[in-house]
C-alpha cells in the first residue's frame, strides 16, 4: 500500500487522552430517557476524557421544517444540558450547523456506503412510520451522524440503546473508508451504552420516546403536571391488600434510576408485602424525580435569563470544534485525492 504523507498524530497514541463525542436532536422537549441514555453518562465523562458534545440541527432537519422551532429548540436543548450539568469549561459543546465540514465529509462517506448499510437501518422505517416524510436526508442520516463522529477521532459514543445500530454503521462505513484509502486514516468508534439506562420504560412501558406520547419531561412545567404524569404510569389492577410482583413493574424500573440499590430492595420487599396501593408507591417516585431534577430546574431558569451566556458558549464551542474537525477533513481530502 502507498505511504500517505503523516498528516496527523498517530491514532491511539497512549498519551492522547480518550476522545468521547455524543450529539443529540433538538426536536422539542427532553425526556427522562434522553437524560438517563444520552445526557448523564456524557456529563458523567466529561471528566474522564477529551469530551466534545453537540446540538444535532442537521439531523433534526429532517423532521423539523419550522426555522422558529428549530431556532427555539437549538436554545432550549443547549439550556437543558447546561442546566443539567454540561461543564463547559471541560467539554467543547456546540451547534452542528457551526461546523460546516462536517456535510462535506458526510458526501465523501457517502461515496463509500454501500446502499445496502442504509437499507438495513431500522430508525429510517421506524421514523416513516411515525410519520415523518421519508427524504433522501432521513435515508442518508446515518452517514452523517458517522461523519459527526469520525471528523472528530471519536473513541467513544455514549448513547441510549437505540443507537446501536446507527454506531455498527459509522463503524462500517470508517472501516469502509480506511480500507479504500489507508489503514488508520479514520478511527473506528465504540459505542458506550450502559446497561442499566439503556432503554428507560415510558408510561406504558414502552421505550420512553417523544413520538409515543408515553414521556416524563426532564422539566415538566409544573409539578402539578409531573405528577399527574407518574399517576399514569401503567400497572395491573392486583388490589391494595394483595402482594404484587416488583419484577417487571415500570415504576419500580424508574424509581431504580434515582434510588440506591437499598431504597430500590425496600420498595421491592413493600410491593411483595402488600398493603399499599400502587398510588403510593407513584408519590414516592413523583417526590424522588421532583427533587433529583430541583437544583437543575434551579440552574435552567437563570440560563433562560442569560442568554448571552448561551450564545457565548455555543460559539467558543464551535471555535474550538471547527478547528479540530478541519485537522480530520485535511487528512480525508488529501487521502481521497483533493
Ligand atoms: P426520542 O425517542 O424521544 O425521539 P431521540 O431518538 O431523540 O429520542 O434520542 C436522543 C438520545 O436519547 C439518544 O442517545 C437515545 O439513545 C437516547 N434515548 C432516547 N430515548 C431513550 C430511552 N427511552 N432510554 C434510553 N435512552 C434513550
Ligand atoms: N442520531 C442521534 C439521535 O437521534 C443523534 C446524533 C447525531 C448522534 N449525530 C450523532 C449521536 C453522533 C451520537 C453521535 O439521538
Amino acid at each position: 500500500m502507498m505511504t500517505l504523507p503523516v498528516l496527523f498524530d498517530p491514532i491511539g497514541h497512549p498519551d492522547s487522552p480518550m476522545r468521547i463525542l455524543s450529539g443529540i436532536q433538538p426536536s422539542g422537549r427532553l425526556h427522562i430517557g434522553n437524560y438517563f441514555g444520552m445526557m448523564e453518562p456524557s456529563i458523567r465523562l466529561q471528566d474522564e476524557g477529551d469530551a466534545f458534545y453537540f446540538i444535532a440541527d442537521y439531523h433534526a432537519l429532517t423532521s423539523t421544517h419550522d426555522p422558529k422551532a428549530l431556532r427555539g429548540n437549538v436554545r432550549d436543548l443547549a439550556i437543558d444540558f447546561l442546566a443539567c450539568g454540561l461543564d463547559p469549561d471541560k467539554a467543547t459543546f456546540w451547534r452542528q450547523s457551526d461546523v460546516v465540514e462536517v456535510t462535506e465529509l458526510a458526501w465523501i462517506l457517502s461515496c463509500v456506503t454501500p446502499m445496502g448499510l442504509l437499507e438495513r437501518c431500522v430508525s429510517y422505517k421506524d421514523k416513516i412510520a411515525q410519520g415523518i416524510s421519508p427524504s433522501h436526508g432521513l435515508f442518508a442520516y446515518p452517514v452523517l451522524q458517522a461523519a459527526d463522529i469520525v471528523i472528530f477521532d471519536a473513541n467513544v459514543v455514549p448513547v441510549g440503546r437505540d443507537q446501536k445500530q446507527h454506531l455498527e454503521v459509522t463503524r462500517d462505513i470508517a472501516q469502509k473508508f480506511n480500507d479504500r484509502y489507508g489503514e488508520g486514516l479514520l478511527v473506528i468508534p465504540e459505542p458506550r451504552i450502559r446497561e442499566e439506562t439503556a432503554v428507560v420504560p415510558g408510561l406504558d412501558g414502552r421505550k420512553m420516546s417523544k413520538s409515543y406520547d408515553n414521556a416524563i419531561d426532564l422539566f415538566e412545567e409544573t409539578e402539578k403536571k409531573l405528577r399527574s404524569k407518574i399517576m399514569k404510569i401503567v400497572t395491573d389492577s392486583t388490589p391494595v391488600e394483595a402482594p404484587k410482583d416488583p419484577t417487571d413493574n415500570y415504576i419500580v424500573q424508574l424509581y431504580r434510576l434515582f434510588a440506591t440499590p437499598d431504597e430500590v430492595g425496600e420498595m421491592e420487599a413493600s410491593f411483595r408485602a402488600g398493603g399499599q396501593g400502587y398510588g403510593h408507591y407513584k408519590q414516592q417516585l413523583f417526590e424522588r424525580i421532583r427533587d433529583y431534577f430541583a437544583p437543575m430546574r434551579e440552574r435552567r431558569e437563570a440560563l433562560v435569563k442569560d442568554p448571552g451566556y448561551v450564545d457565548d458558549v455555543l460559539s467558543s464551542g464551535a471555535t474550538r470544534a471547527r478547528a479540530e474537525a478541519r485537522k480530520v477533513i485535511d487528512r480525508v481530502r488529501a487521502a481521497v485525492g483533493m
